[in-house]
Formats: structure tokens, C-alpha cells, sequence
């Protein structure tokens, strides 16, 4: 180690082995992202892909310096924390205005850290300007065993009162140098959820964001995928998969540049949103995940699922409860024998949880019988339920199945007794029309009291006939059904553009809160079908709602797109009277990729099909492990043929599942094999067809013999048959040697 270097080291007291004394290795198994001080204590990257063996080589890598400049300053090269102001004339991580007006910062290396995490490694990076007193720390968790890297920066200063504005706020930025670049984006809208589209990205930028406020989707979802080289594939070739785990507005900016570098911008979309912040505040950017994989996007979504089970969602490696839900077939219109009734039906069909939807609170002109009224009234419906929520857990117990309830309350309606009593909790303008989205408006989350209103309806809820505490509400389904319209917090006074970061750690707080004092209850989030699905909610839910749409070939496609970033067991998915032609067989084969649940009156159903039901549901049980916890192998995707196949291994490759659909085949097509995947080549393995309709017998070729993994996966079985909207459902048991 050169002199100047190893002075530099014990200086600022590194705590890692550095290659070169300047160089910061962020270590996610198969992937390297090495970045560089520079002699002008900037930073910046010099590798970000497949991790060299010998860690020294890193020290041979040159600086990623563009032409013009003179190299020995590094002036313009690949900054990981650049700056508007900059000589850099790209789009920039961080846009600040300082106290004085002044937009230019440049931020140059103090020290760095490193800690271990569950799972893995965080890195914290120190940075500064040198005029001003601001401060950035970069922070990178790097997670080995699932080559996946999270990371965000947080953002502090020590300026005059007038505080610093910031105009743009990006988590670190990440540079990629390929031949070409093809972005596949997850459009969206209700009932369309997570539909995927790729486009080659050319010089310039691409960007998509959101503005909703209070909700990570409606148009578009907050994740991606970059095929590099070539477009993304299921089993081969380099992408890029990442994710931003927010809530409310977010942006991710792809921008090919002069030398045909893509700098990867994720982070808070600060349209209509400059931050001021005072001295002393952290403001933090979302966290950005990603992973980068040599073996197509199936091997990236499988880290990204194992990820997520582990280290990030709520409740990640706990079994989660099926269940029967009302809502599509009662709607508003039930009372307590009703409900009774139901519970009755979910211990038929077998079900963990009963889970009353909208519609039983709200009193008097308030009374919630349609999306007109009520919000924010959460006091139980005297008419249809007078006994209340004790009566309905009564009811629930007596039956034999746990009780769920569904809360909104982050909303309010105009026409309810809390919008009378506190028009001013509500974000609306003053002097203005109001616009009203589903009749409803957002409760002002940045006002601290109203955070505590909204952590209050669901601990009122949860304490309600429990006297010992032991809260008898087992799970809640919280919806969120609005976007922030008509921006105004009348809380936030003149700083208006604080609104929608206030907000989104507001809604954040109460979540924090509910997590921490009732650990035990499971949570679904929803938003209006599937508009909240990202990994900072996922924190503190233990599943989503995919979408409204449960016609189960339209799931297909839906649960194919979330499948890309997230585990089946955070997707909640429901057989319904969707699309009645096709057999309660495929509805119920198609939710049960997911976490199964029901939507459904049973009392419509012949003998056959709840007995189907019935068997279905006791196997979903009996292979949850496998299905929810196992790791999932994409296998024919709707979006290249008329059929789709999914399989799931359980961890030591003894027991599998396979779900292969025949969507609308052509007439007289020809059938090809399916080859498995996953499995232990070695072993043998029993094959078995579930799920069977009674009296029926399964036509498989096979079915009931045993092969061996290698077989199923160089020759592979005749699952798909010509016939419209079939399934079949095989469950795979490795037999002793
Ligand atoms: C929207 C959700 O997506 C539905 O499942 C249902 O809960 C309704 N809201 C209730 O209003």
C-alpha cells in the first residue's frame, strides 16, 4: 500500500480491508458493486456486476472517466452521489438549494462503516460538502446469500433556519456500460394490474413515477427489469431487477448518456414536492433493491422472493391463513345471521378465517350501505350488528374459524360524522370545488393528531370484547382506496411541498406503531385492487391484495407480473364468480399459486363443486410449505403461449408442485412436453394429480409413477391438453431411495 494511502486509512479509521486504500467493495454474492475515492474525495463506481474471485484485481480497474476530462482529477466520471450543480450534466441523485440560494453541491468522502445486518452486511458511506453543512450517508445492505443489495441515502444539514430545499432526492446512483438496454415496466390500472411491456432504451431518458400520494400504483408499479446485452429471459442472459420500496410518489429515472452508460436513478418523485428541511431533520430517500442476474429474470425473482420471505416481509417465514372473504358476495348488504351463516360456510370449506369486508360500520345518515357514507366512523353498524364485534368473534369461535376485519382509516368521507366534527384533518382546499375520488378524501397523515386517530381505530378495534387483552381480531384487511386529490394540508401551513413525503412517513408511523404493539395480527394491504405492492409497506403487512380482477385467466397474466419481484405467499389471490365460464376447478387451481382465499357464496355451488373445494383447500394446506416457502420456477409464460406452468420446490428438493393451465389453446395445436424444473436429477419422485373434480380420474400419462428428477427435467411430462381454460395440479413426492 502506497504511502499517501495507507495514511489516508488510519486517518479515517476504515474499518474493511480496502483493495486499494480508496476503494469500498459492497459484497451481494455473486455481484460486486466497487466504488472509488478519488484524489478529489469524490466517489465514485468503478465495477458494479459479477464479483471477481481475487479482490485485489479491483485495484486494476480503471476510472469510468468520460473524454474531456484529465483523468488525473477524475472530474467526470461515474459519481455515485452527484449533485445538481455539478460538472455533470446528467440527471443528478441530489438537487439542493441551499440557505443561500445557491444550487451546486458537491459532496466528497468523510469515512465509512460497516455493520453486520440479519442476513448480511450494511455499508455506510459519509459524505460532505465541503462549503456547506450538509451531510449524505450513502448506506448499502448487501445480502449474499440472495445477491441482493438495498440501498438508500439519508440526508442532513446544519444550514441557517431557512433550511435547505431539496429539489431531487435519488438513492445512490448505479452505472451500467452494455451494448443495449431493454427496459420491461409494469404498467397498471384497476383490474390490469402489474402488465408487462419491454422496449429497447435508447440515448436519453426514461422515466416513470407516480403522483398518487397515498399509494405505490395505479398506472404504473414501482419496479422494473433491464435486460442488458439482449431482452430480459426467463432462464438466460443479464438483467438488472429493481424494486422502489415506497408507498407514496416515487421515480426511477433510466437515462442512456453520451458514451452509452445507463446511470439507474431510483427514488422519491419530487414533482410538486420540494423538501424543506430543517436543520438538524434526516431525510431519507427510499430504499432501492436490487439484484442483478446472469440466469435470466427467474433466478433474479427467486433471490428477490427469498430475499424477501427472510429479511423484509412482515412475518416472512410464517404460515399464512386462507380464507373466505364477503365482500364480493354480499357487498354492503348483511346482518349478523348473515355473517353468521358465512363463518358457518368458511369451516366447511375448510378455511383458517372469515373476513368481513366494507360495510359494517357507520350509523344513522352516516350508515355506510354504499361508498357514499361512513368513512371514518368506525363504530359498528347498530342495525346490522348489534351485538357488535364481540358478537361477530362469538360468532367466528362458535363456527371454528378465526375473525378478520376490513378498515380504510386513512380515508374520510365528506358525509360522515368525523369529516362534521374535523374538516380540517382532511387534505382538501379551502375555498375550492372539492374533487372527490370514490366519494371519499385522504386524512391529513402529516398531522400528528390524526396519526394517532387513525393508530386509534384499529387499537379500539383490536381491544373491543377482549378484556384480557388477548385481542380476538386475528387479521385485518386495510384498504386504501383514494389517491391524495385536492393537495392541501391544512396542517403543513405555508410548507405545502412538504405534503407528500409528511405524509407518506405519517401513514409510516401508524404502521410502525401497529406492527410494534400487535405483532400477532396479520395484515393484508389493498388499494382498490393492487395499488399498494411494494417492500416499505411489505414491512409491516404480511400480504397484498394482487387486484380486483379475479377472472382467473386474467390472474394468470396479473400473478405472472407480480411473481417477478415478489413471493407467492405475499399475493393474496381469490377464487370468485369471475368469469363463470371458466370451472370452480381453474379459478380455484389458478388462486391456489398464491395465498389462497375465497370470495364466493357456496350455497351457489352443486355437491361436486364444494367437494372439490373442500380437498382443494385441505391441499393447499398440506403443501402451503411448499407452495408459499419453496422456491418457484416460471415455467411457460402466458405472455409467449397459449398456456402457462409454474412449479415450486420445498428446500431440500423431496416434495414439489405443478400448476400447468391450457388458456385458450389454438384448434388442433400442437402440444409440446413440459420440462421441470428445480428438482434433485438424482432423485426419484412420485407424481401424483390433485385437485381432481370427484368422480373424475386423472388422464395424465404417468400419473401415479414414479421418474426421476433428471427425466422431468430433460424429457419433461404431458401436462397441457387443447381444451379452453384447463388445469392441472401435480404434486411431485421424492420417494426413498
Ligand atoms: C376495494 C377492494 O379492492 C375490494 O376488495 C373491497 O375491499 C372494496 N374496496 C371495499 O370497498
Amino acid at each position: 500500500m502506497k504511502l499517501k494511502s495507507f495514511i489516508l486509512a488510519l486517518s479515517l479509521g476504515l474499518a474493511t480491508v480496502p483493495l486499494s486504500a480508496q476503494d469500498i467493495l459492497i459484497q451481494a454474492g455473486n455481484t460486486d458493486l466497487a466504488l472509488r475515492v478519488g484524489p478529489n474525495k469524490r466517489l465514485y463506481q468503478i465495477w458494479f456486476g459479477e464479483a471477481l474471485a481475487d479482490k485485489s484485481d479491483y485495484s486494476k480497474l480503471s476510472w469510468n472517466v468520460y473524454s474531456g476530462s484529465d483523468g488525473s482529477a477524475a472530474i467526470r466520471g461515474w459519481e455515485v452521489s452527484a449533485c445538481a450543480g455539478g460538472e455533470d450534466y446528467f440527471e443528478p441523485a441530489l438537487s439542493i438549494t441551499h440557505s443561500d440560494g445557491s444550487q451546486a453541491t458537491y459532496l466528497v468522502y468523510k469515512n465509512h462503516r460497516t455493520r453486520d445486518i440479519p442476513g448480511g452486511t450494511e455499508t455506510v458511506i459519509n459524505m460532505a460538502d465541503e462549503l456547506y453543512p450538509v451531510e449524505v450517508s450513502l448506506h448499502y445492505a448487501a445480502y449474499p446469500e440472495y445477491n441482493v443489495i438495498c440501498s438508500w441515502s439519508e440526508i442532513s444539514h446544519n444550514e441557517k433556519a431557512a433550511g435547505i430545499t431539496l429539489r431531487n432526492a435519488y438513492s445512490p446512483m448505479l452505472y451500467i456500460k452494455r451494448g443495449s438496454y431493454y427496459l420491461t415496466e409494469f404498467s397498471s390500472d384497476w383490474a390490469r394490474e402489474a402488465a408487462m411491456s419491454s422496449q429497447q432504451l435508447q440515448f436519453g431518458k426514461k422515466i416513470v413515477d407516480t403522483k398518487l400520494g397515498s399509494r405505490a400504483s395505479m398506472h404504473s408499479h414501482p419496479f422494473f427489469e433491464l435486460g442488458l446485452d439482449a431482452e430480459a429471459r426467463e432462464e438466460s442472459g443479464e438483467v438488472l431487477m429493481g424494486t422502489i420500496a415506497s408507498t407514496g410518489n416515487w421515480r426511477y429515472t433510466l437515462e442512456v448518456d453520451n458514451a452509452g452508460a445507463l446511470r439507474v436513478l431510483a427514488g422519491m418523485n419530487s414533482s410538486d414536492s420540494h423538501y424543506q428541511l430543517p436543520a438538524g431533520q434526516v431525510f431519507k430517500t427510499p430504499d432501492f433493491i436490487f439484484t442483478l442476474s446472469r440466469e435470466g429474470k427467474g433466478k433474479g425473482s427467486r433471490d428477490l422472493q427469498g430475499w424477501a420471505r427472510h429479511y423484509r416481509l412482515r412475518a416472512g417465514m410464517e404460515p399464512r391463513m386462507s380464507l373466505l372473504n364477503n365482500w364480493e358476495n354480499t357487498y354492503f348488504y348483511f346482518n349478523q345471521e348473515k355473517l353468521a351463516g358465512l363463518m358457518k360456510e368458511a369451516a366447511t370449506l375448510g378455511v383458517d378465517l372469515f373476513l368481513l369486508d366494507d360495510g359494517w360500520f357507520g350509523n344513522d345518515e352516516h350508515a355506510r350501505n354504499g361508498d357514499y357514507a361512513g368513512l371514518g366512523d368506525w363504530e359498528v353498524n347498530r342495525k346490522k350488528l348489534p351485538g357488535g364485534v364481540p358478537a361477530l368473534c362469538d360468532a367466528a369461535e362458535e363456527a371454528g374459524v378465526k375473525f378478520g376485519i376490513w378498515i380504510e382509516p386513512e380515508m374520510v368521507n365528506p358525509n360522515s360524522t368525523l369529516f362534521e366534527k374535523h374538516p380540517d384533518w382532511a387534505i382538501t382546499q379551502p375555498g375550492r370545488k372539492t374533487y372527490l375520488y370514490r366519494k371519499q378524501l385522504v386524512l391529513d397523515m402529516a398531522n400528528p393528531e390524526v396519526q394517532d386517530y387513525v393508530y386509534g381505530v384499529v387499537e379500539r378495534l383490536l381491544s373491543d370484547g377482549t378484556p384480557d387483552g388477548d385481542s380476538r381480531i386475528a387479521f385485518f384487511k386495510w384498504d386504501c382506496n383514494s389517491p391524495i386529490t385536492n393537495i392541501y394540508s391544512p396542517y403543513l401551513g405555508s410548507k405545502q411541498s412538504n405534503l407528500y413525503y409528511d405524509h407518506l412517513n405519517g401513514v409510516y408511523n401508524v404502521f410502525r406503531r401497529v406492527k410494534e404493539n400487535y405483532p400477532n395480527v396479520n395484515m393484508m394491504l389493498c388499494s382498490g385492487g393492487g395499488g399498494r405492492c411494494d417492500y416499505e409497506a411489505l414491512k409491516y403487512f404480511t400480504e397484498f391484495w394482487c387486484s380486483d380482477n379475479t377472472d382467473p385467466v386474467e390472474r394468470l397474466y396479473i400473478q405472472w407480473g407480480f411473481s417477478q419481484f415478489f413471493p407467492a405467499k405475499a399475493m393474496c389471490a381469490h377464487v370468485t364468480d369471475w368469469n363463470k365460464g371458466a370451472s370452480i376447478k381453474f379459478r380455484t387451481d389458478v388462486a391456489s399459486m398464491c395465498k389462497l382465499g375465497f370470495d364466493l357464496g357456496l350455497s351457489r355451488l352443486s355437491e361436486a363443486e364444494l367437494e372439490y373445494l373442500k380437498s382443494a383447500v385441505s391441499n393447499w394446506k398440506r403443501l402451503q410449505d411448499v407452495i408459499l416457502d419453496g422456491e418457484q420456477y416460471r415455467l411457460v409464460s402466458p405472455y409467449e403461449e397459449n398456456h402457462m406452468a409454474v412449479d415450486y420446490v420445498n428446500a431440500d428438493r423431496s416434495h414439489a408442485v405443478l400448476f400447468a393451465y391450457d388458456i385458450h389453446p389454438r384448434y388442433l395445436e400442437p402440444l409440446r412436453r413440459l420440462k421441470l424444473q428445480g428438482l434433485d436429477p438424482d432423485a426419484s419422485y412420485l407424481i401424483e394429480e390433485i385437485n381432481l373434480m370427484p368422480g373424475t380420474k386423472s388422464e395424465l400419462e404417468g400419473n401415479a409413477s414414479v421418474f426421476s428428477g433428471d427425466y422431468l427435467m430433460k424429457v419433461g411430462l404431458n401436462v397441457f391438453t387443447q381444451n379452453a381454460m384447463q388445469s392441472r395440479v401435480l404434486e411431485l413426492t421424492k420417494v426413498k431411495d
